[in-house]
């Protein structure tokens, strides 16, 4: 048994999250946490909603309501959602929590009591007309680094670099067109060069990460400058220092705060359980805990960079060193598993340009498990990958539903038709071993798959046992067995029990279906526990707010239960719905329309 952290990509609650966003951190980091508990690991699955800075301000602005009232509301779309996805987080919280605020502070004071907080006069945009400050993401200029034309100032989207506004060439407003102003103003740099020693080394022993993410990182250490933990605004974190706490302009800059969330969460996990201090099982430096980060590859900067540059200089591990501050020395990611794009029928997601599939509105017309399933077959694990409906018809219609659907329906029915209950196996052949061994190997395989973030190949492999079985059955043909009802019972028995252990390795993929599944095979009670939205108040006297989380510890274990011989089968309900050919033009007129 080890302790595993799966700290999850934090959506920004600026808007419901579209099939692009789940695809990249959400279902992935799922099916991770479930296989991994089931195989009797302690996992702390932690994330929530990003509420601060200019991504929040922006659509408040555009809809006329306080950034508040904005996160609020979507903070609640999320995490309906993210339950009915059966995301099963230990604790999805929000970044306005007061917990959250005092481990953030914390972690700003401490960096820079060590020193890696370095304060600077800078140049910030303002807008002419207004003299108001303009946020990094309302400029927009060409990117110095590739000479991509639509850079905004704070990154750019072609290259991936994290950018200054003013070293924007043609900065220009993305308000109203104007040229920003730049003036004089102070901030905090994150003295990345003074880590990049230590980040160098820290990420040079990481060498089983995919190779993209690897290199990317890598690459990052090229061009090591400070970096900009403060902002001219007014929604964010207060600045937890003499002078700058009471400046109603000056923020934390929201990714410093943001990243430091999958610590506060698993703070605030703690802190609502008996044992306050159990977040330190998975965070102490120097344990053999390990943790899984997992998010799309826009932020991978963040990931691989600034957030392992914080712990560093928290920790005193820079060329500066320091002490570490009262949380003790944290431990820097084990992995940072990230994913590539999804791109909708060929075009990037787009909001503005409704090229965008909400989550909420997938759900309402198809299940659950159908999405995780083309995402867990289908996703962009390592390579930009197109989402398209033909394909999503497909694979429902043809592996989902006439695959694995049809093998449950027909073992679960002709064992309900000719004896009603499991019956017994008599002899085994070589054909029935075959079968039974190749399932029973399956957890070894696809749980070593999962371990390693290789989802595509693990339901592969999941699903060759399917297809295996759907051919014994047709090989052993039990429909034209009249009078040896022994060896019908040995055949349907041994269908059944690779029924049942197919089911247990699709768990970690399928769980609604898994837990419909089980019961069919007359299962009682929790096979694969799902979150659920609780009501909670602040733990320190903030406004209450939902969170997800749930009780993991019960449900299916990981490998091969022998099926209870008597045990009584109805006859199955189809758990898997077949779509009409129709739905492709039905949304392909949505996308477009
Ligand atoms: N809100 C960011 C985005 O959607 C992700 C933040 S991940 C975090 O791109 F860990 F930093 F919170
Ligand atoms: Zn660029």
């Amino acid at each position: 048994m080890s302790y595993f952290l799966a700290a999850v990509a934090w959506p920004y609650a600026n808007g419901p999250r579209h099939i692009g966003h789940v695809s990249g951190f959400g279902i992935p980091s799922d099916v991770f946490s479930r296989h991994m508990r089931m195989a009797g690991h302690e996992v702390l699955m932690v994330s929530g909603t990003d509420e601060h800075g200019t991504p929040i301000l922006v659509e408040a602005d555009k809809e006329g309501v306080t950034a508040r009232d904005l996160a609020d509301r979507y903070n609640r779309v999320i995490v309906e959602d993210f339950v009915a996805l059966g995301l099963s987080y230990d604790l999805f919280t929000r970044t306005t929590t007061r917990n959250h605020y005092q481990v953030a502070q914390e972690l700003f004071r401490t960096v820079h009591r060590n020193g890696y907080m370095i304060e600077q006069t800078t140049r910030g945009a303002v807008s002419p007309t207004t003299g108001r400050t303009l946020p990094d993401r309302y400029i927009e200029g060409t990117c110095p680094i590739c000479g991509y034309e639509s850079a905004r100032g704070d990154q750019c989207d072609n290259c991936g670099n994290q950018l200054d506004p003013t070293e924007l060439i043609n900065p220009r407003s993305r308000v109203n067109g104007e040229i920003p102003k730049f003036i004089e103003t102070e901030h905090f740099f994150l003295d990345l060069p003074a880590l990049s020693n230590a980040l160098g080394e820290w990420l040079k022993s990481r060498t089983d990460w995919r190779p993209n993410v690897l290199k990317f990182s890598l690459n990052l250490l090229d061009d090591v400058r400070p970096r900009a933990m403060t902002r001219d605004i007014d929604w964010g974190i207060p600045i937890p220092l003499k002078g700058w706490e009471e400046n109603p302009t000056k923020r934390l800059y929201v990714w410093f705060d943001a990243v430091i969330g999958y610590l506060s969460a698993s703070i605030e996990w703690a802190r609502r359980t008996s044992d306050p201090e159990a977040w330190k099982k998975w965070w102490a430096e120097g344990t053999d805990a390990r943790s899984y980060y997992f998010m799309g590859k826009d932020n991978i900067t963040f990931h691989a960079q600034i957030w392992p540059a914080e712990l560093l200089a928290y920790n005193g591990e820079g060329d500066k060193d320091g002490e570490p501050g009262e949380l003790g020395r944290l431990a820097l990611p084990t992995e940072v598993v990230s994913s590539e794009f999804l791109t909708m029928e060929g075009r990037r997601f787009s909001t503005s340009r409704r090229v965008v599939i909400y989550v909420r509105d997938f759900l309402e017309r198809y299940d659950a498990d159908a999405l995780r399933y083309y995402i867990a077959v289908a996703g962009p694990e390592t390579t930009d990958t197109d989402f398209t409906w033909t394909e999503f018809l497909r694979r429902n219609n043809d592996e989902l539903v006439a695959g694995w659907g049809n093998l449950v329906n027909r073992s679960i029915s002709m064992v309900a038709k000719n004896f009603g209950a499991v019956p017994p196996a008599g002899e085994l052949t070589d054909a029935d071993r075959a079968l039974l061994d190749s399932a029973r190997a399956a957890f070894t395989t696809v749980g070593e798959l999962i371990e390693r973030h290789r989802l595509k190949a693990a339901i592969g492999e999941a699903m060759r046992v399917v297809g295996d079985a759907n051919k014994y059955l047709s090989d052993q043909a039990p429909w034209k067995i009249k009078d040896d009802p022994q060896r019908l019972g040995t055949i349907l028995h041994v269908a059944l029990q690779v029924v049942s252990d197919c089911n247990v390795l699709l768990t970690p993929f399928l769980p609604h279906s898994a837990q419909k599944i089980h019961e069919l095979l007359g299962g009682t009670g929790v096979h694969a526990p799902m979150p659920e939205i609780r009501e909670v108040e602040d733990l320190d006297g903030g406004p209450a707010y939902p969170v997800i989380t749930g009780d993991y510890t019960v449900g299916a274990r990981w490998g091969s239960v022998p099926i209870e011989v008597g045990r009584p089968l109805a006859p199955p309900k189809p758990v898997f719905r077949k779509l009409d050919p129709s739905i492709v033009e039905e949304e392909l007129a949505r996308l477009s329309g």
